[in-house]
């Protein structure tokens, strides 16, 4: 068994990076700049936001935040969007989800300029993804295939999305079919999941359910990808982070696995990172 290090992988990434965008502004004399827009105060956004925040300034992309009220209007937040749009200073911008309920996420997503769309949610996005035309690929998605492409070949593989969302599983299935390997995208309505597992090569679990995939679902050397980050509380009541994959259990039965924290998180902050400098150059 090893460990797929996607903390180190992104080190790496991060570290190439980095010198790119040191030859970009001795070029132009600017820094790529990253807008993130958080609405409201809910505490996993905002760790993720200052962990953003912190790794741009690593690799020298300035970044900006704009907080607003959870009380904020749809239309003012739009218009805030708009002016960003409009901002040449301005390279990459985000949207911090989830959006309070009174305000329509996608018709915030698709305000969002495609020339400045750092997470690909934009619906025209998604669209040239699925059509294998891709301009920005969301970031967890790429994450996981660049954490899957430093161990194997995709073609012809197996694979399993645990999870159908629009932020993972949905354009990952786009991504992996893409790079051919054979998918299948599951959800809670799926029928003998624990079947589908068995059989196939490589398992990513999306399901946001803490320690949910067992041995008895993966097959021997099977590759795990764990995109979950659940907080639950251990036997002495402390508060600790786990994934969606019980990681004890199936350690011994599978090739690689990646671990929570230190497996996806790390290259989705690098690839929001690397989506910006993309975005800045275009
Ligand atoms: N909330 C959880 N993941 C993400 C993400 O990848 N992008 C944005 N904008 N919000 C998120």
């Amino acid at each position: 068994m090893k460990i797929l290090d996607g903390k180190l992988l992104a080190k790496n990434l991060n570290n190439e990076l980095s010198k790119k965008i040191l030859s970009y502004n001795k070029e132009y004399g600017r820094r790529p700049h990253l807008l993130v827009i958080l609405v409201g105060d809910n505490p996993a956004s905002q760790v993720y936001v200052k962990n953003k925040e912190k790794k741009a300034a690593e690799v020298g992309i300035k970044s900006t935040v704009i907080r607003l009220s959870k009380n904020v209007s749809e239309n003012n937040l739009l218009k805030v969007i708009d002016e960003a749009n409009a901002n040449i200073s301005v390279d990459s911008i985000l949207v911090q989800l989830p959006l309070p309920n009174h305000i329509n996420s996608n018709k915030v997503i698709d305000r969002i300029s495609i020339e400045k769309d750092v997470d690909g949610f934009n619906s025209k996005n998604i669209g040239l993804l699925a059509l294998g035309r891709p301009k920005v690929i969301p970031c967890t998605p790429l994450g996981c295939y660049k954490m899957l492409e430093s161990i194997l070949d995709l073609e012809g593989k197996k694979v399993i999305i645990l999870g159908r969302s629009n932020i993972v599983g949905k354009p990952l299935s786009f991504l992996l079919t893409n790079k051919n390997a054979t998918v299948t995208l599951a959800h809670s309505k799926s029928k003998n999941l624990q079947s589908l597992c068995l059989s196939s090569d490589i398992i990513i679990a999306a399901i946001g359910k803490p320690n949910f995939v067992k041995k008895e679902w993966v097959k021997e050397n099977a590759v795990i990808i764990d995109v979950g980050i659940n907080v639950i509380e251990d036997k002495n009541g402390l508060r600790k982070i786990v994934g969606d994959v019980d990681y004890e259990d199936v350690i011994k039965k599978v090739s690689f696995i990646s671990p929570v924290p230190g497996g996806v998180g790390p290259m989705t902050i690098h690839c929001l990172l690397s989506n910006t400098f993309l975005l800045t150059k275009n």
